[in-house]
């Protein structure tokens, strides 16, 4: 048997991704590695999203180079692939720049895997970039045990182009899953383990799969069939897209009871002009309009963002809106970046980029006050009960460690056979990004 370390960085796309290509790569023989050093083949699932992300698989190939000589003084042989968004952007220049790479791979040529691998093995350095014809879901073989909470990738690509991303270049046109292979993998997933689902996309809510009845769903009419699976718990989707949220999604918030009160909705920014410079295809007010909405459906409805600060332009006052945005959405936890420059994006060659120390400056504001709207969400909880569906066993002996319906960690005293159940814990401590309590009966 040979060993196989997968390293994945960057989104849940990438997590999906990574657990796919292990399952493509059983068949040839390879079962997971602990460790990179005991590993035939290292796979790094690589993310290109910010500067940094990429720069990181440089560093983390430098460190593997003496890994791999020292398996080859042992008479061994060491497989290195790069999969992910940086094989998709830099190709063969990365087996010019990293000796220690054997094998490229981009995101739409999982399923050509096993004949990859196998010409590595042999001594070629192949690299598959392509964007094929037919979709490598169709190709993947069937997955044996499936995680508690599990992803589901349903849709990929973009074709919003937002001026600072370079997702529509790495991970190519929109595609939608079709419904029959959506639902199908759903089920299989249930009956291997899972009890909740995340169903993933770049822009997951332009779903527009074709369905039997010869219709085009969204993702709304998707989550009502995902929603009758038996043993299936949870829904959640991401990562979404303002302008693609429809009415039908937004009832399906209020309809569907297995639809989790969570949304990853991305702003970017609160400023107008900054979000037509984005290409955003929204402004500020439609975005707080669709908050109101989904609220509307969904009292208890929790929301989540990413934000970028110091787009090229970004002014004071540009900046001052995103505050002003955040103090009046109100979210339980956000993700906030310093724009990066990316090659080949339109927003990278404008000749008004802010400067370092300024985007540090409005990072750090940003976040403060986002950390103070996640503190005071977390700490409404205390003393309250919340329904949490347990996932694995706990750091500490007899615990278990779940998320509530709101993704917040929760870990509690429970025995295992509570595994893969929703329960109800009462809160007992919050912590600054997790809850901890008891099952009421183990506290009575
Ligand atoms: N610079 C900084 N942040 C970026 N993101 C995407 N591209 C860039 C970039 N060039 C952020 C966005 C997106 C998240 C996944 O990453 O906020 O929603
Ligand atoms: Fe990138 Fe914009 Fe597409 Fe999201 S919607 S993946 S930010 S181009």
């Amino acid at each position: 048997m040979k060993k196989l370390f997968v390293k994945t960085y960057g989104c849940q796309m990438n997590v999906y991704d990574s657990d796919r290509m292990a399952e493509t790569l059983a068949p040839s023989g390879y079962a997971p590695a602990d460790s990179p050093a005991e590993a035939d083949m290292i796979l790094l699932n690589t993310c290109h999203i910010r500067e940094k992300a990429a720069e990181k698989l440089f560093s983390d190939l430098g460190r593997l180079a003496p890994l791999k000589a020292r398996k080859r003084r042992q008479g061994g042989k060491m497989v290195v692939a790069v999969a992910g968004c940086v094989a998709q952007a830099e190709g063969a220049e990365i087996l010019r720049r990293a000796k220690t790479v054997d094998l490229v791979v981009g995101p739409q040529s999982y399923h050509r895997l096993p004949a990859l691998v196998e010409a590595a093995e042999n001594g070629d350095r192949p690299v598959e970039t392509e964007f094929p014809a037919e979709s490598k879901f169709d190709r993947l073989p069937d997955r044996g045990r499936a995680s508690v909470s599990a992803f589901l990738s349903i849709q990929e690509g973009c074709d919003k182009f937002c001026t600072f991303c370079v997702v529509p270049y790495t991970r190519g046109a929109e595609f939608s899953r079709p419904v029959r292979a959506v639902l199908d993998e759903a089920k299989d997933l249930v009956v291997h383990g899972a009890r909740e689902l995340t169903l993933l996309g770049q822009n997951v809510n332009a779903y527009h799969g074709a369905a039997v009845d010869g219709g085009v769903w969204g993702l709304g009419p998707l989550m009502h069939a995902l929603g009758k699976i038996p043993g299936l718990l949870r829904l959640r989707y991401t990562t979404s897209h303002p302008a693609d949220v429809d009415d039908e999604l937004i009832a399906a918030h209020r309809d569907e009871p297995k639809l989790m009160p969570f949304l990853h909705l991305p702003v970017q920014s609160g400023s107008d002009r900054v979000l037509q410079d984005m290409n955003r295809r929204h402004r500020a007010d439609d975005y707080r309009r669709i908050v109101d909405r989904l609220r509307a459906a969904r009292p208890d409805i929790a929301l989540s963002s990413d934000f970028i600060v110091g787009f090229p332009g970004e002014s004071d006052d540009d900046f001052a809106a995103t505050l002003a945005l955040v103090r009046g959405v109100g979210f339980a936890q956000a993700f906030s970046f310093k724009y990066s420059a990316r090659p080949g994006t339109p927003a990278a060659v404008r000749d008004d980029q802010v400067p370092e120390p300024v985007k540090v400056e409005r990072l750090a504001a940003l976040q403060a006050l986002l950390g103070e709207q996640q503190t005071r969400f977390n700490a409404g909880f205390a003393g309250r009960t919340v329904d949490v569906l347990f996932e694995k066993r706990g750091r500490h002996p007899g615990q278990l460690a779940g998320r509530s319906p709101w993704l917040q960690p929760v870990h509690a005293a429970a025995p295992d056979a509570l595994l893969g159940s929703v329960a109800t814990v009462r809160v007992a401590m919050v912590e600054p990004n997790s809850l901890a309590g008891a099952l009421p009966e183990a506290a009575a």
